[in-house]
Parts: C-alpha cells; sequence; structure tokens
C-alpha cells in the first residue's frame, strides 16, 4: 500500500491572493502534523532570482531556463519554515510587492510551471502534505482526497493584505494594494495554462468574516471525516 493509501492523503488548498490560504494552510499542517508546502514561494523564488540576476520578466526562455536550473529548498527550522534557493535564504527577500508582481508574470509561462509542479509533485508524493497554490486540485494533485479553494471578497483581501504589509513596516495604502490585488487576480484567473479556478470536487470556502483558526478547524475536520470513511 502506498503512504497515501494509508491515511496520509494530500490537502489542496487553492484560491486568490490574500484568502487567508498561508495562514490556514499552515494552521491545518501543524494540527494534522503534516508537511506545508508554500507554492507561491516557488514562483516566488524564480521571480527573484531573475530580478536578481539581471533577467528580463518578459524574457520567457532565460526565465524558464532559469526556473529549470534553480535548485528551491523547503527547510524546517525552531522560527518556522524558510525557503532557500541555490542555498540562500530568500524567505524574506521574496515578501516584497516587486517580487509579488514578478510572480504573477513569471508563473504565466508553461516552462516555468512544469518545472515547479514536478517538484511540488515530488514533494508531495507520499502524501501527509497541506500543498497551498492555485492549481494543486486542478493540476498538480487532481487525484488530492481533499480539495479546498478559499475565497473571500476584494475588500477584505485587500485589507489583509494591508495589515500584512503594515505589520512588516512596508510603506503601502489600501487603495494601491486593493487595485495590485486586482491586477494580479486578473493575471492568474486568465492565464491560459493552469488559470486559478476551483476544481469541481472542491469544498468552497467563503472565509470573508471569518477568523482564520476557526477556517482551520473547519478543514481538520473535514480532513478527518473524509479518513474515517
Ligand atoms: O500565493 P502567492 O501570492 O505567494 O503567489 C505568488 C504568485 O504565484 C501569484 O501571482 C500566483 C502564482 N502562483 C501560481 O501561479 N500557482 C501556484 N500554485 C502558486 C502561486
Amino acid at each position: 500500500m502506498t503512504p497515501r493509501a494509508r491515511g496520509n492523503p494530500i490537502v489542496a488548498i487553492d484560491g486568490p491572493v490574500g484568502a487567508g490560504k498561508s495562514t490556514v494552510a499552515r494552521a491545518v499542517a501543524q494540527r494534522l502534523r503534516f508537511r506545508y508546502v508554500d507554492t507561491g514561494a516557488m514562483y516566488r523564488s524564480v521571480a527573484w532570482a531573475a530580478l536578481q540576476r539581471g533577467i528580463s520578466l518578459s524574457d520567457e526562455r532565460a526565465v524558464t531556463a532559469l526556473a529549470q536550473s534553480l535548485q528551491i529548498d523547503f527547510v524546517t527550522d525552531p522560527e518556522g519554515q524558510r525557503i532557500l534557493v541555490d542555498g540562500v535564504d530568500v524567505t524574506d527577500l521574496i515578501r516584497t510587492p516587486q517580487v509579488s508582481d514578478g510572480a504573477s508574470v513569471v508563473s504565466v509561462y508553461p516552462g516555468v510551471r512544469e518545472a515547479m509542479v514536478a517538484v511540488q509533485r515530488r514533494l508531495g508524493a507520499d502524501g501527509g502534505v497541506v500543498m497551498e497554490g492555485r492549481d494543486i486540485g486542478t493540476v498538480v494533485f487532481p487525484d488530492a482526497e481533499i480539495k479546498v479553494f478559499l475565497d473571500a471578497s476584494l475588500d477584505e483581501r485587500a485589507r489583509r493584505r494591508f495589515e500584512e504589509l503594515r505589520a512588516r513596516g512596508a510603506g503601502a495604502d489600501l487603495e494601491s494594494v486593493r487595485r495590485a490585488e486586482e491586477e494580479r487576480d486578473r493575471r492568474d484567473r486568465t492565464r491560459s495554462h493552469s488559470p486559478l479556478r476551483a476544481a469541481s470536487d472542491a469544498v468552497v470556502i467563503d472565509s470573508t468574516g471569518i477568523p482564520a483558526d476557526e477556517v482551520a478547524a473547519g478543514i481538520v475536520q473535514l480532513v478527518q471525516r473524509r479518513l474515517r470513511a
């Protein structure tokens, strides 16, 4: 029997930016003692490396070759999960607005997606994982045992993102954060390769006005019910 069949499911959590995926996915992984994989951090890493090396984000061939050559690793330390790109800790470096924007540009390229999806499938192969992204339930693991599509209103998503940026000391105003979210959403939903959408068998959760720990508890219950079924 494969580890997945022995009760180590894959929990796929997809949704738009600011829906609370990271907080929720991390909490679900912690409660279930599963591994947590943030796939957005991988696309961010590609954008960061391209910017770092002076590769134009509009140069699809160069960005694709870069994505295929990068070694992206997740490591867990006492402070949480860190992401390394060719051995460099980029955990904090990939959270700037410039990298956010760049990630949504490079994630449109099919070759970049294929390279990232191959790594994601390896990371999730044994199950016991909570994987968060845009296409986990539709493309990366269409056979995931549990699929959640986490959504929230644009106003709430912009407000959460704004608070997050402010907490990190980054200067931002709510209206420009809202516009940037709207633009990233549009790109994610309308790209021809693996657009953001809910899988037909996903449980759709609207988290508007619901605290993250409540959403996480609901997903944990869902996983436990499926495991018992
Ligand atoms: O979740 P995030 O904001 O860290 O994601 C950064 C960008 O990467 C976002 O614009 C969408 C893209 N992305 C993707 O295309 N597919 C994924 N599985 C995860 C993220």
